[in-house]
């Protein structure tokens, strides 16, 4: 079957076409356009501008998806959308567009959680991966280890109790200097920098729990900026970025061991625009290395929000049984 996607939940704005026939799933087209260049203006994402900016764009990249595709929407099975957790504006624009389009060409709707949307895009490449497994979702707005129970059952067991990981790299960064966001730069500055020039203290919570909390580990960082700032000091922007980097490695590889131990799944995928983090890359390998787990993890072209992996995500919902009325509305939040 085919399935048109559609993503808006965030400042990229998506639409692909995949195929399914049985284990088997394509990628036919999953075209993104990036709203980055005009949200770096204001040193992160303005929402009402990436509603707007959403609005503007949908309808020409789901044409060019489908022409990409070498499909029209008269060959199109079923519709997914991105219903939920996102930017309220930017989801509602996504989830209209999309009711729209399904219900005036006669084509069920499905929506889909964006969460579980990352974690499916490992499916395309991975045909082997299947349910029950264990995931951990690091993206700019979520931190989460996820038990994947199966294809549309979910049991989140661990999460940030605050800022996001990507969030807490995008912060650093910023203060750096960096501009917006700063994830794949503080990924390039801290492969060149000393990762023991500073002990920055762990994103792991104390105590028997899955959860994170990435708020203190990012204040570390801008007061040991500021201080240094304030004494005239002059820091290496390489080696803050590679301590940063240690910290929050080790963190997710402390709560991912504990994650393992605690629900005794040892197929492991990795998921969300902080996948591409080479150095966490690495650290998960060395663990999967250590503790003889299977991990998963996706490639760079699929870590960051796409509709291709909506798609994914929708094919199981609408094995499932799942369909949306015209009454669907977005949400903000939602596992
Ligand atoms: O999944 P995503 O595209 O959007 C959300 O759903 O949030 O993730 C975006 C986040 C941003 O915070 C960005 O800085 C971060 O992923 N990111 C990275 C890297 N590439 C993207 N963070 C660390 N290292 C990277 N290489
Ligand atoms: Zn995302």
């Amino acid at each position: 079957m085919l399935i048109l996607a559609i993503e808006s939940s965030c400042d990229e704005t998506s639409a692909a076409v995949c195929e399914f026939d049985g284990d088997t799933s394509v990628i036919r087209s999953n075209i993104i356009a990036s709203q980055i260049e005009t949200h770096k203006l204001y040193g992160g994402v303005v929402p009402e501008i990436a509603s707007r900016a959403h609005c503007d764009a949908i309808s020409s990249i789901t044409y060019e998806a489908l022409e990409r595709a070498g499909v029209t929407l008269d060959d199109i099975d079923a519709v997914a959308v991105t219903s939920n957790p996102g930017l309220i504006g930017a989801l509602l624009v996504g989830v209209n567009f999309a009711k729209a389009l399904a219900f005036a060409n006669g084509k069920p709707l499905i929506p889909v959680n964006h969460i579980r949307g990352h974690i499916a895009a490992n499916y395309f490449v991975h045909p082997s991966l299947k349910p029950p497994f264990l995931a951990l979702v690091a993206s700019g707005g979520h931190t989460s280890l996820i038990k994947v129970t199966d294809y549309t059952e979910f049991e989140t067991v661990g999460r940030t109790r605050d800022d996001a990981i990507g969030e807490a790299f995008d912060k650093v960064g910023r203060v750096m200097g960096l501009p917006y966001p700063g994830g794949a730069e503080m990924d390039r500055l801290a492969s060149i920098g000393n990762s023991d020039a500073v002990k920055f203290p762990s994103a792991a919570v104390i105590g028997d729990n899955l959860d994170f909390s990435f708020s203190g580990l990012k204040t570390a960082v801008i007061n040991h900026l500021h201080n240094a700032e304030q004494k005239g000091e002059a820091y290496v922007k390489e080696d803050i970025a590679a301590s940063f980097t240690k910290a929050v490695t080790s963190s997710v590889v402390k709560k991912l061991t504990m994650a393992v131990e605690a629900t005794g799944l040892s197929d492991i995928v990795i998921a969300g625009g902080v996948a591409a983090n080479s150095h966490l890359r690495t650290a998960l390998e060395a663990l999967a290395e250590k503790r003889k787990l299977k991990l998963y993890l996706p490639p760079r072209s699929l870590c960051g929000d796409n509709a291709a992996m909506i798609g994914a995500q929708g094919y199981f919902e609408y094995l499932a049984g799942v369909r949306a009325d015209t009454s669907l509305n977005a949400k903000a939040t939602g596992k």
